[in-house]
């Protein structure tokens, strides 16, 4: 339930990725103008960004119902015909992991996509043909945490196509603060800041920290938020100065210590410290490369010198 009442409802609440939101606003004003369903949208980026809120307050700014499910949760064809001719005029069916579908089910998307149309096949062999079912216009938001790993028939079909970045501290701190208005935390300026540079770029880090600073305040604190306790809960939680967790220490270490700064592949890395290969790609890696420790090579991963002074390591790549 906190989780829900966390996530803006509209844009006038939504904190950050300001590009995105602006351009989102004029393309939905634009189809409420023409009495029209918003083009399909596309949105990517990391985990924990807001891909999801981001649905949610598209189809409450359009006025229509949302309609949630996933790619992995759509196991035939039929699954997704069922869901599309359940749709209501200009209505948002937001597919998250949407790069998780399979061929058949995708192959279905492409004319609903298009031409609003559902193509069946009926009979087999020879006798077999195709009848269209027109279904209502509606709007298709993916969400995915790499587009690489899309088809380019599919991502072809979206009108939109939006990057998600991660959010500066200072758009953190906001969404702390807005966090603990509603859930009632007592929490001042610098003990937001703290939380909000440690949450390694992204909201749903941020409030989950909060929490947990929170349980802290109240246990071994005043009950309000300052920059100690919430040095102390964070330091407590093993999130140390820039954000990094205890998975991110152990392969960043890891690719130091036991392949000498690398070059080492994914699998490798992922057997070494005993995480799947897709986590560390879209939960870990980005913000490691985005803080410059980590640099994608041809032949794999490599720690860079910024890694090793994190450490107090001596760099002799
Ligand atoms: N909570 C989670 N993400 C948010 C955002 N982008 N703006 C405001 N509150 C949020």
């Amino acid at each position: 339930l906190d989780e829900v009442s966390l996530r803006p409802k509209r844009f006038g609440e939504y904190i950050g990725q300001a590009k995105v939101k602006d351009n989102l606003t004029v393309f939905i004003e634009a189809a409420k103008k023409r009495k029209e369903a918003l083009d399909h949208v596309l949105l990517y980026g990391p985990p924990g960004l807001g891909k999801t809120t981001l649905a949610s307050i598209i189809s409450s700014e359009m006025g229509v119902n949302l309609r949630i499910t996933s790619g992995p949760a759509i196991e035939k064809a039929g699954d997704l015909a069922a869901i599309l001719t359940n749709l209501g005029t200009h209505d948002v069916l937001f597919i998250d992991e949407i790069h998780r579908l399979n061929r058949s089910v995708e192959e279905i998307l492409y004319p609903a996509m298009e031409d609003y149309a559902l193509d069946i096949i009926i009979g087999k062999g020879p006798s077999a043909r195709s009848i269209r079912l027109d279904l209502p216009k509606f709007t298709l938001i993916g969400a995915t945490t790499r587009a690489g790993l899309l088809t380019a028939p599919l991502r072809d079909r979206f009108g939109v196509i939006n990057k998600l970045e991660m959010y500066s501290a200072e758009e953190l701190k906001e969404i702390v603060r807005r966090s603990a208005g509603i859930l009632n935390i007592g929490l001042d300026d610098e003990g937001a800041y703290e939380i909000a540079r440690r949450s390694r770029g992204t909201p749903r880090i941020a409030n989950r920290l909060l929490k947990r600073v929170r349980d802290f305040a109240q246990v071994k604190g005043s009950g309000t938020i300052e920059l100690e306790l919430a040095k102390h809960a964070l330091d407590a939680l093993e999130v140390d100065e820039i954000g990094l967790d205890g998975v991110d220490r152990n392969m960043l270490l890891s690719i130091i210590n036991k392949f000498g700064g690398g070059p080492v592949g994914l699998d490798t890395l992922a057997a070494s410290i005993g995480e799947e290969a897709g986590t560390i790609e879209d939960v870990y890696e980005p913000y490691l490369i985005q803080l410059g420790f980590i640099n994608k090579t041809p032949r794999g991963r490599m720690t860079t010198k910024n890694a090793y002074a994190h450490f107090g390591l001596e760099y002799d790549g």
